[in-house]
């Protein structure tokens, strides 16, 4: 019997999960299924801007290094968890009282340090995240204030200045199918790629409730993009369902949809797909009070146990 990992490079598809530094190192069941079951990885955390910078002029980069170094140590593909974000900033940055030209050279310093150092390790960037309100605005970020919209054209430049190699993303949630959101990131890339910046994809979070979003308008809005010449990868994926309205079934809910959703990826060849965490165990959502009142808490592949859900043999039967 192949392992879901083994099925996935059987069909050049990449099937990864968001990692933790602490568990890796804590707890082997979690790094054996990591290893074993997945052919990318993400840090979940330890990539973005909190994380790494304990203060102005210094960087931890013992979790990102501990996972990045996973990665490539198995071979894996190894996506990059960001650099540009509203949230997660450092504590420390809510008292600095920064210039916009301060502010400007803080985040050309982080990208060419943080992308520098990962120049042979790390193979796709999320450059962007998030930076596109719910009713399709730009999100007035501390990047936009001081910025302005130029604030993605510069970081994907720095970013590009660094690492050729590395692929580009612009990366956001609730914008997996056709909707206002999604058509506000589509107006926003296609003016980025008028300007010449160099982006190379957009990633789909994929933070979704079984059944939802209709798998035909996600295959729509794929193509959509690629149809600018942008790679999509599906990048945090996971699937609820809704506390209030359960099916009988809820593991078999979760499975079909997991299903449809690769199958969705493999007919419009976009090959990559992230779980956001390994198991139940590791799901952010139990720790998301936005969501934990009307998500389960119990949308990955693996249980509490890591033992395989019907959402497992879902995903590595339709590859
Ligand atoms: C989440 C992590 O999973 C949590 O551990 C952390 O406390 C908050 O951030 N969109 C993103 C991810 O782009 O970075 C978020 O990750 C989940 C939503």
């Amino acid at each position: 019997e192949q392992t879901l990992r083994e099925a996935a490079t059987n069909r050049d598809f990449r099937i990864g999960a968001a990692l933790a530094a602490r568990a890796l190192r804590s707890d082997p069941s979690y790094w054996k299924a990591a290893r074993n079951e997945f052919n990318a990885v993400t840090p979940e955390n330890a990539l973005k801007m909190g994380p790494l910078r304990p203060s102005p002029h210094t960087y931890d980069f013992t979790d990102a290094d501990a996972i990045v170094d996973f990665g490539r140590e198995n071979d894996m593909y190894v996506r990059g968890h960001t650099l540009v974000w509203h949230n997660q900033k450092p504590e420390w940055f809510q008292a600095w009282d920064y210039t916009d030209d301060q502010l400007r050279k803080f985040l050309r310093d982080h990208i060419h340090t943080v992308v520098g150092r990962y120049r042979s390790s790390i193979d796709a960037w999320d450059v962007v995240n998030e930076a596109v309100a719910d009713d399709g605005t730009l999100r007035e970020t501390v990047w936009y204030d001081a910025l302005g919209e130029e604030y993605l054209d510069l970081a994907f430049q720095w970013a590009r200045e660094v690492n050729p190699e590395a692929d580009l993303y612009y990366n956001d949630y609730g914008a997996d199918a056709i909707n206002e959101k999604s058509d506000a990131i589509y107006d926003l890339l296609e003016r980025l790629l008028e300007r010449d910046v160099p982006i190379d994809g957009v990633g789909l979070q994929f933070h979704a409730l079984a059944g939802r979003p209709d798998p035909e308008s996600v295959a729509e809005n794929i193509r959509r993009f690629q149809d600018l010449g942008l790679d999509v990868q599906i990048t945090e994926m996971d699937v609820a369902n809704a506390v209030d309205d359960q099916p009988e079934d809820p593991l078999a809910e979760q499975a079909d949809y997991y299903r449809e959703i690769v199958e969705v990826c493999l007919e419009t060849d976009c090959d990559t797909l992230v779980t956001w965490g390994v198991h139940d165990g590791s799901t952010w959502l139990r720790n998301f009070k936005d969501f934990s009142k009307r998500y389960t808490d119990d949308p990955l592949l693996f249980d509490d146990g890591y033992e395989p859900k019907p959402a497992y043999d879902a995903v590595k039967g339709a590859l």
